[in-house]
């Protein structure tokens, strides 16, 4: 997922402006590689890696990034990190049955400082019958998870505002990768 995340990682930096959050959560964040990344790139930033703790047991905090880098070990379909501006979930959701989805969005509805934010990075389905690479990768989640699936705007929305969040807007990136931003609705 790391080599994955590397190209996506850029366009993203490029799409989206961080540097009015104080402190970042990445629900999910795997060793860290995107969040080591948005951090170097925004000075002041602070960010916490929240995954499972076998995750992140090879994982240290570089030296260049001490003090401004936490790993957190949990599960978040118990619980998120409290108090943070913002809560990125790349690849995430895809994984997931929207029932799933809602119950991590709620955890972090109810942790996020007032005025936060969720910035979902996914593939997001446009409308119309046009070539996407989200199309099949839809279809690779339906083959390799239980319920898992690219959602729609649309599908978005509803999902955000069954866990008590609204769609704001959708920032699209030279990837295939859209950054979704909700606030608490
Ligand atoms: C598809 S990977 C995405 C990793 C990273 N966000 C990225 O895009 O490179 C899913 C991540 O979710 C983590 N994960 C799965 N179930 C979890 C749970 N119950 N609590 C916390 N993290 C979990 C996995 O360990 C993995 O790092």
């Amino acid at each position: 997922m790391g080599d994955f995340s590397r190209p996506e990682t850029e366009a993203v930096l490029a799409a989206f402006d961080f540097s009015a959050i104080g402190q970042l959560v990445d629900v999910g964040g795997g060793r860290g590689e995107l969040l080591m990344t948005v951090l170097r790139a925004t000075p002041g930033l602070r960010g916490v890696v929240f995954d499972q703790p076998h995750v992140l047991a090879p994982v240290a905090v570089p030296a260049d990034l001490e003090g401004r880098l936490e790993l957190v070990g949990g599960d978040f379909f118990a619980s998120a990190t409290a108090g943070a501006d913002a809560y990125l979930l790349k690849h995430i959701l895809h994984d997931w049955h929207d029932d799933a989805c809602r119950t991590i969005l709620r955890h972090i509805r109810a942790a996020m400082a007032p005025g936060g934010r969720v910035l979902i990075l996914e593939q997001v389905i446009p409308p119309g019958n046009a070539p996407f690479p989200g199309k099949l990768l839809d279809l690779n989640m339906l083959v390799m998870t239980e319920g898992g699936r690219e959602r729609t705007p649309g599908e978005y929305a509803l999902l955000l505002e069954s866990a008590g969040l609204n769609l704001l807007r959708i920032h699209p990136t030279a990837s295939a990768v859209s950054v979704v931003e909700a606030v608490a609705g």
